[in-house]
């Protein structure tokens, strides 16, 4: 591939300056989805087409011809998973969709074990594993960072997909993806995710998948947000300028229990106290408020759902796992197939993915 998008003539500083709507736009390549970056990137038609993608895959592995089949689609295609910040889910569910799509993996999860500790730079490894990979999945502390590899790879002959794995506090796209899956799953039966009102709880400033999720959900007709944090923890207004310009009514508030029984969906999330400017900073907070527990299910709308990106600590009380409405597990898989699903959509086999009739 020659072209990988406009970025090839502009600096990363012009490119850094932009908006991300405008950023988005400056990432695709010959209008196709090539590096996935910013939640910005996504419509609705291309939610909905990834949404019945990983539904289909989902299907189709449920069979061992249909495993094999799929397995046959990427085997001449090699992933790297450079993850240089803790994971779990992201990780496992990323190297589980590309073995179910045949590819193989390599991996860096340390750079204690990467040259990177004899002072090579990132740039110089990303350039390194471009060498071995057909796209590099990245996990990094460093915001903006996937997007200033992306825009460095398309200066070489080499130009592969980078997807963002989560990146410092800015975003997290591809979490953002299977929390709308979960959601067009959840409210398949009550029209969708259209005029639904999601709360968001928690950490909201510094939790990079609320910012991406907030980002994506502008793509639904008449979506209502409600943010409830600790004040110093609010959402971010850049977000709320975002939601501003497309329309999207929205309130803040600090009072959980009076927004709960509004709520068609409760996001929870972890306080991110490994951001804390001073150890022991988060400690301060009254975060008891934030938390949902068992007498908390009452206030919920009977076809209400409680999720959660996880790692929890005491968000969510585990006597709640048991209610029906608590679908942060199911996430989790869910995670396995909508990465599967943008994977086949990156390296154009989603024709044969949709024509497969052996299942
Ligand atoms: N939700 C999420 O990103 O989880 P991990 O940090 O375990 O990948």
């Amino acid at each position: 591939m020659s072209k990988t998008g406009a970025e090839e003539s502009l600096t990363w500083e012009e490119l850094r300056e932009m908006g991300p709507r405008e950023r988005a736009r400056e990432f695709e390549v010959y209008g196709r989805l090539f590096h996935v970056l910013l939640a910005q990137q996504f419509d609705r038609a291309l939610l909905d087409e990834l949404g019945v993608q990983a539904t289909r895959i989902r299907h189709i592995a449920k069979s061992k011809a249909g495993m094999d089949f799929l397995r046959s689609q990427l085997s001449h295609k090699t992933a790297m998973l450079y993850f240089t910040q803790p994971s779990s889910r992201t990780f496992l569910s990323f190297h589980s969709a590309c073995q179910m799509l045949g590819m193989k993996t390599v991996e860096v999860r340390d750079t204690a074990t990467s040259s990177e500790i004899k002072g090579e730079t990132q740039e110089d490894s990303i350039r390194t594993f471009s060498s071995f990979a057909d796209v590099v999945i990245m996990r990094t502390a460093v915001g903006g960072l996937a997007e200033k590899m992306a825009w460095m790879l398309s200066h070489t002959e080499r130009p592969i997909p980078i997807i963002n794995a989560g990146s410092g506090k800015d975003q997290h796209p591809t979490q953002a993806l299977l929390d709308v899956y979960t959601l067009q799953r959840s409210f398949e039966k009550r029209g969708g995710i259209d005029n639904k009102t999601v709360l968001f709880v928690g950490d909201l400033a510094r939790g990079r998948t609320v910012r991406s999720l907030a980002q994506l959900l502008t793509n639904y007709r008449g979506v209502r947000q409600l943010f409830v944090a600790p004040p110093q923890l609010q959402i971010g207004a850049d977000i709320l300028e975002l939601l501003d310009a497309a329309g999207v009514q929205y309130e803040l508030g600090d009072d959980f229990e009076a927004m709960l029984p509004r709520a068609d969906a409760i996001y929870m999330t972890r306080i991110q106290d490994e951001w804390d400017q001073q150890a022991g900073e988060s400690r301060q907070l009254d975060l008891a408020r934030y938390n949902f527990g068992v007498r908390h299910l009452k206030l919920m709308l009977p076809h209400a759902v409680l999720m959660h990106p996880l790692p929890r600590r005491q968000e969510i009380a585990t006597e709640v796992d048991g209610d029906s409405r608590a679908v942060y597990w199911r996430q989790v898989r869910n995670g396995m197939w909508v990465r599967a699903a943008l994977l086949a959509r990156i390296f154009n086999c989603c024709g044969p993915i949709r024509e497969f009739h052996g299942a």
